[in-house]
């Protein structure tokens, strides 16, 4: 039985994962901003097993939050086996029109917050001599996306981050890796933090939305798969750094990007990103 916490459990794959995990029969420590308006799947499941199943207050922004909830899981439950960094936001819009202060916000819950979480973990997983963290990345750590240079570059950096860090830990028996979901229906462009575009990005902004509307409309309602790469990223003997899910839809996106420009124009070719 493991000791489990998991960040961004109010909807989409964090309620998912907590819920998977718990049915394993670890110990879940289910975070997000607001317990009190916590998925009734969640409150159900702490209220019928409140010695294992936690739901715990954490903004992934707010430090004394991130440090108050580490202490409580290792004062309640002594250990923590693997960290979830779930918790994400997403945003539209054109870098000009995006103000410095949203992109901050952006990389400090992509980011900042993960990788704090991740410092204050590492030294009781390194004095277990065991542990798992699971950042939840995106194809779009892989992808330039236009009108999403905040939420690309902030994926980019923790898929980066992940993989340098597995080689630091992994001779403790600590392993950092990635779950990279491809595009899933969840509230993610519900709660994103959009920009509308200003007079000169407009068309493209347009042309832009359009076609990635279309992208969401058509993405997968079972998240199944991003659920089982995390289980399997938590248990692997020999994980693998990332955990591919539900990718396989992105070849739709060199089409929306030649719908805004020509390839050649933007230095993209179909054969690949780079
Ligand atoms: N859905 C996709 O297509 C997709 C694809 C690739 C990657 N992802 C990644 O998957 C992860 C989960 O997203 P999802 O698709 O399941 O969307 P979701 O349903 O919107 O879940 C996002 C979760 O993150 C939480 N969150 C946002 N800002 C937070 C903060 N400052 N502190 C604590 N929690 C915060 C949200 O809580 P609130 O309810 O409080 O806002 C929510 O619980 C994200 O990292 C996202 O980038 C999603």
């Amino acid at each position: 039985m493991a000791v489990v916490v998991i960040t961004g459990c109010s909807s989409g794959f964090g309620e998912a994962m907590a819920l998977a995990f718990a049915e394993r029969g670890d110990q879940v420590v289910a975070t997000l901003r607001k317990p009190a308006s916590a998925p009734d799947s969640l409150k159900a499941l702490a209220a019928a097993r409140p010695d294992e199943v936690v739901l715990a207050a954490l903004d992934v922004t707010d430090a004394d939050m991130r440090t108050a909830m580490i202490a409580r899981v290792i004062a309640q439950f002594g250990r923590i086996d693997v960290l979830i960094n779930n918790a994400g936001v997403g945003a539209r819009g054109a870098f000009e029109d995006v103000p410095d202060s949203q992109f901050r916000t952006m990389f400090e819950t992509n980011l900042f917050g993960p990788l704090d979480l991740i410092r204050q973990v590492l030294p009781h997983m390194r004095a277990q001599g065991s542990g798992r963290i699971i950042n939840v990345t995106s194809v779009a750590a892989f992808m330039k996306t236009p009108f999403m240079s905040a939420y690309c570059a902030s994926k980019h950096a923790l898929d980066a981050a992940t993989a340098a860090l597995n080689i630091e830990t992994r001779s403790f028996g600590v392993h950092v890796v990635s779950v990279m979901p491809g595009p899933f229906k969840t509230a993610l462009p519900q709660k994103s933090l959009d920009c509308p575009a200003s007079p000169a990005y407009a068309a493209a902004a347009a042309q832009f939305n359009r076609n990635f509307d279309g992208l969401e409309a058509r993405a997968p309602d079972d998240i199944r798969p991003v659920v089982e790469a995390a289980l399997a990223a938590a248990t692997d003997a020999q994980p693998q750094v990332r955990y591919p899910a539900g990718i396989d839809v992105v070849h739709i996106l060199p089409p929306i990007l030649q719908a805004i420009a020509p390839m050649e124009k933007i230095g993209l070719h179909l054969t690949g990103q780079d």
